[in-house]
């Protein structure tokens, strides 16, 4: 039996929350218990949690049925680890104030690098990857992604009957800050019309000759627009709500712009829909359940090999172990080829 058998791991959530997180959770608790007789713990809002030593039993009981929730048990928040009061020095007191030997850092891009960094000063961390719009470039699928893809096309199939009844262009905001994942694949589900991605800068008048073709062929014409999507003239994604806690702007509103546009360069009545948030509630799908917990259930077996540094992920249908290092630095953008196979069936 490994040494390391009975160590006491404590658990975050970071970042924006994804469906499946608590399946990961539970995925990670209920084998760590079971197999290997791990105790865990849990920190309370992410990184936050750490650095405050805000810290909640986590066991059989605090587990019970959580795969099939939305949201994270724990709670979570976009805090930096290294900001305030944090730093190395006040993770590794909190750990040893509180008997813990290793965390499991559930969240994305921003979370990975702060777990890379205390790592690197000798913590002892393993990753999950997190990130609802499926960016990260060392995991083919991220778990949250498949549940957002299937509430956008609930949405849109929604948005074509409403449309066909009234003969309008309805155009549906979705996310995807850096990467249009989302939008390509519930657009492509959905029958959409148009899909722009952040990817691909696009001209209005391109964007109005799709949706012209759509209504000359008796179609009421369906526009996916991923926020962080911008015109062939726009410097940047649009954003009109300031900041995040990471700094970053924040996205919203491209549908409510490029809506009245639409209509008053094709004469076509057009309306906007931005589904936001709704994308990340609600219950995991199945996919996304197992995914999670499987992914949930390496982790443990990655602390078991004391294999720091590393995050868990999907290849093909097998969970692989990737150094944070791999994990980071390059975003996995929809390539040219995926989008030109969609943009066949546009217009
Ligand atoms: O990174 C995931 C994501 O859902 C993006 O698509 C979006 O821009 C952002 O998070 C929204 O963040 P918040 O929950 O802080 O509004």
């Amino acid at each position: 039996m490994p040494h390391n058998v009975g160590m006491r791991i404590g658990l975050l959530t970071s970042g924006g929350d994804a469906p499946g997180l608590n399946a990961v959770i539970r995925g990670a608790v209920f084998s760590g218990i079971q197999v290997y007789g791990q105790e865990f713990v849990g920190f309370r809002n992410g990184w936050r949690g750490v650095i405050e030593g805000d810290i909640i039993p986590l066991g059989r009981n605090e587990i019970k049925g959580i795969n099939k929730q939305g949201g994270t048990i724990l709670g979570t928040s976009r805090t930096n680890p290294f900001e305030g009061r944090g730093g190395v020095e006040r993770v590794n007191e909190v750990m040893k104030e509180h008997g813990i030997d290793a965390i499991i850092a559930i969240g994305g891009e921003g979370t990975l690098a702060a777990a890379k960094r205390l790592t690197d000063a000798g913590v002892k961390i393993v990753g999950v990857p997190k990130t609802v719009d499926n960016d990260l470039s060392a995991t083919d699928y991220s778990f949250g992604f498949d549940t957002a893809v299937q509430i956008a096309t609930d949405a849109m199939d929604r948005l074509r009957t409403t449309g066909d009844a009234h003969d309008r262009c309805m155009v549906a905001e979705v996310m995807g800050r850096h990467v249009g994942w989302i939008a390509l694949h519930s657009g492509m589900a959905a029958g959409a019309h148009v899909i722009l991605i952040p990817e691909r800068k696009t001209s209005i008048e391109q964007i109005c000759e799709w949706v012209t073709a759509a209504h000359d062929r008796g179609r009421a014409p369906l526009v996916v627009v991923a926020e962080g999507f911008s015109l062939d003239t726009m410097d940047d994604a649009h954003s009109e709500r300031g900041l995040d806690a990471f700094g970053r702007p924040r996205l919203g509103g491209i549908g409510e712009l490029i809506a009245p546009e639409i209509e008053a360069r094709t004469g076509i009545e057009t309306r906007a829909t931005t589904l936001g948030h709704i994308q990340r509630g609600g219950t995991p799908s199945g996919f996304d359940r197992v995914l999670a917990t499987r992914l949930g259930m390496a982790a443990i077996r990655t602390v078991i090999g004391e294999r720091w540094g590393t995050m868990v992920a999907l290849r093909g249908t097998d969970i692989v172990e990737v150094p944070f290092e791999q994990a980071l630095g390059t975003l996995k953008t929809v390539p040219h080829e995926r989008y030109e196979e969609a943009r066949v069936l546009f217009g």
